[in-house]
């Protein structure tokens, strides 16, 4: 579904990524670690297509990606992206409503019936079903990344993109998004790609494991060289994958080490 072919980002003098290739199967779930500011953020962009690829290119169904974001593509940051003044029913509305009514603003009569149910059913899945008319400063940090990801999902996206979704919340409310999010993802085709720094959360979660890691580091020129896909780890989740989990490990620790002497 999605093929990455000799993808390299630059920022001007800054090589931020090099040479990643990568082929990525419908309804795949990635986990993306690696050190803090080597580039995972920044793949997230070009994916989303926010960003353009310096060289190389990125394919989805063997076309090139859309250069800019569109309804096949979803995403959830960290900090959310909730619109404050709206309540958590028009939140999720809003982006049933944008596409369809660019006029008015607002569905009325049947369809605007149908986009309700629809918010409903998903805000019901999430588990807001009772806090439709709430603000999100009235909700715990946990419940608006549900929000987040009600409204992102909503749009029907073929890709999910989710960059440390659960970074800011408790250990507690974490598990629950974790069932929470494989459930959705078992019930659907969807395709997802989610960094996160906690390796555990990315094997657990993970039909896949990416690790980001700067293979070549230049102390006199930190900026020369960009990170790679050091390793592409498809998980089996019928068998524990230890030794793969001390791998990736190993090349986060190294990679963090790296980063500090290059500092
Ligand atoms: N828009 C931008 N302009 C210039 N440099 C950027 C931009 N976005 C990211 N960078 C740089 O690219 C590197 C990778 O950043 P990022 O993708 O956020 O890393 P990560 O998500 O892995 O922590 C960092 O050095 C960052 O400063
Ligand atoms: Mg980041």
């Amino acid at each position: 579904m999605i093929e990455v072919r000799n993808v390299w980002k630059e920022y001007g003098e800054q090589v931020v990524l090099e040479r990643l290739d990568l082929k990525i199967e419908k309804g795949e779930f990635c986990s993306m670690v690696g050190a803090s500011g080597c580039g995972k953020s920044t793949f997230l962009r070009l994916l989303l297509g926010q960003e353009r690829v310096t060289r190389g290119e990125i394919l989805l169904d063997g076309k090139a990606l859309p250069g800019e974001p569109d309804a096949d593509r979803g995403v959830v940051f960290q900090r959310y992206s909730v619109f404050d003044h709206l309540t958590v029913m028009r939140n999720v509305l809003l982006g049933l409503e944008l596409p369809r009514a660019r006029w008015t603003g607002r569905l009325f009569g049947q369809r605007r019936r149908s986009a309700q149910d629809e918010a409903v059913t998903m805000l019901d899945k999430v588990g807001l079903g009772s806090s439709l008319d709430k603000y999100p400063h009235q909700l715990s940090g946990g419940m608006q990344q549900r929000l987040a990801i009600a409204q992102a999902l909503i749009m029907k996206p073929r890709v999910l993109l989710l960059d440390e979704p659960f970074g800011a919340l408790d250990p507690g409310i974490r598990k629950d998004m974790h069932e929470l999010l494989l459930n959705l993802w078992r019930e659907s085709s969807l395709t997802i790609f989610m960094v996160t720094h906690d390796l555990k959360e990315g094997f657990a979660l993970g039909s896949r494991v990416l690790v980001f890691d700067k293979v070549r580091v230049d102390p006199q020129a930190p900026n020369a060289y960009g990170a790679r896909i050091t390793y592409n780890i498809p998980l089996d989740h019928s068998r524990d994958c230890p030794p793969a989990l001390r791998m990736a490990q190993a090349a986060v620790e190294g990679a963090s080490r790296a980063a500090a002497v290059a500092a």
